[in-house]
């Protein structure tokens, strides 16, 4: 039995400041609670396709070799990607999830005093990188068009900034930084920050003028790619991502990760998912069906919704989503409320099957007001 003799452990005094990621409760505990037998999990951007069954198999494979250590240096999926972007192995990186990418980028570049310029709203996890170094967050707001407003962030830029983070598209807004935009911003950015474009969901991107990572990365400037197989390829419970960077940041990071920071199942998965185009393609078109459907479910009771190039729909109400949020739930269906991300009238939805879509739009029928119905 821990008993408490009124002594205080020697944790870190600032760690009291950040709060715990909140996963949820486990999914069957939730189900067996609401009494439902079918759900929609439409919550965190998933596939809802499932893996490729080609990366099923690879893990089915690699299983047996669970006994040994995994090659710490993830050398085949490196030397694959590297291939496939056509850069070179040494600058790329492996995590567990990009998230463990984003962690290791701020303990390479972030001092205490040093800080972060994010958009607001954007993805959560670069605020708890940077406060676990005590650096600050210089957040920017999202121009009008819900989009990274990157002349304001330019002026957040000041002499202690070492890292920008630009969710691109962004999370959670489902909107694209541009070439044009992108060029202006890196023509003025000071030489002592790096600019990290967190790709994640990359795949699902058509437009032309997208500003990827890796062009400027070739290019020479201070550029990192964050990509992921959580969204896209359907690996998110195997946990891995990746990135690409100067070599001078890789070998930083080298120095930082835990030796093993991604496993066997994650790399045998992850290059059998890199073959599978057939499942990245039907992935896309589902999506693309699903985006449209999600909208105009959306539409029709009243939302705004935003244009998204990724696979999920942000949409803002004219009032707080939590109870339309938990009521939704209560019918089995889980969408993310704004709340998190300091708006309370939006939501957003993520891709779902046409099943996922069906219990979407029976659900919102009954739990939406007149009020709200449009
Ligand atoms: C913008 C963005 N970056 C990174 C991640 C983390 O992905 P991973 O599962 O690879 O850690 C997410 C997940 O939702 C995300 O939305």
């Amino acid at each position: 039995m821990c008993q408490n003799l009124g002594m205080r452990l020697p944790i870190r005094e600032h760690l009291f400041s950040m709060s715990a990621y909140s996963t949820g409760r486990p999914l069957d505990e939730t189900l067996r609670a609401l009494g439902v037998s079918r759900v929609a999990r439409l919550a965190s951007n998933e596939n809802p396709l499932g893996p490729s069954p080609k990366a099923i198999e690879a893990m089915k494979d690699a299983a047996s070799a669970t006994n040994y250590y995994p090659d710490g240096g993830g050398i085949a999926l490196r030397e694959k990607l590297a291939k496939k972007l056509e850069l070179p192995i040494e600058s790329i990186v492996l995590g567990n999830g990009s998230d463990d990418i984003i962690h290791y980028l701020c303990l390479a570049l972030l001092d205490e005093g040093a800080s972060i310029v994010v958009g607001d709203p954007s993805f959560v996890r670069y605020e708890a990188g940077a406060q676990l170094q005590k650096a600050q967050v210089q957040k920017v707001a999202l121009n009008d068009s819900e989009t990274h407003d990157l002349n304001a962030m330019a002026h957040a830029i000041d002499e202690t900034t070492r890292l920008v983070f630009i969710a691109n598209p962004n999370n959670p807004t489902g909107t694209i930084v541009r070439r044009v935009e992108f060029d202006a911003f890196l023509a003025d950015l000071p030489p002592h920050v790096v600019v990290a474009l967190d790709e994640a969901y990359f795949e699902f991107v058509s437009d032309h003028d997208f500003a990827s990572a890796r062009e400027y990365l070739v290019e020479g400037y201070p550029v990192v790619g964050l990509r992921t197989f959580s969204k896209a390829y359907g690996l998110a419970g195997i946990r891995i991502g990746y990135g690409f960077m100067p070599a001078e940041l890789s070998d930083a990071i080298d120095r930082i990760r835990e030796p093993f920071n991604t496993n066997a199942l994650a790399h045998a998965a992850a290059i059998a998912a890199l073959n599978d185009i057939d499942h990245l393609r039907n992935t896309l078109d589902t999506n693309r069906t699903a985006i449209k459907r999600i909208s105009s479910i959306l539409n029709r009771y009243g939302a705004t919704t935003t244009e998204t190039h990724a696979n999920f729909v942000w949409a803002r109400f004219d009032e707080p989503t939590a109870p339309m949020v938990d009521a939704l739930a209560k019918h089995g269906v889980f969408v993310r409320g704004g709340a998190m991300f300091g708006r309370p009238n939006c939501i957003r939805v993520s891709m779902g099957t046409e099943n996922d879509l069906d219990l979407l739009e029976n659900a919102m029928a009954t739990v939406t007001t007149g009020a709200q119905s449009r």
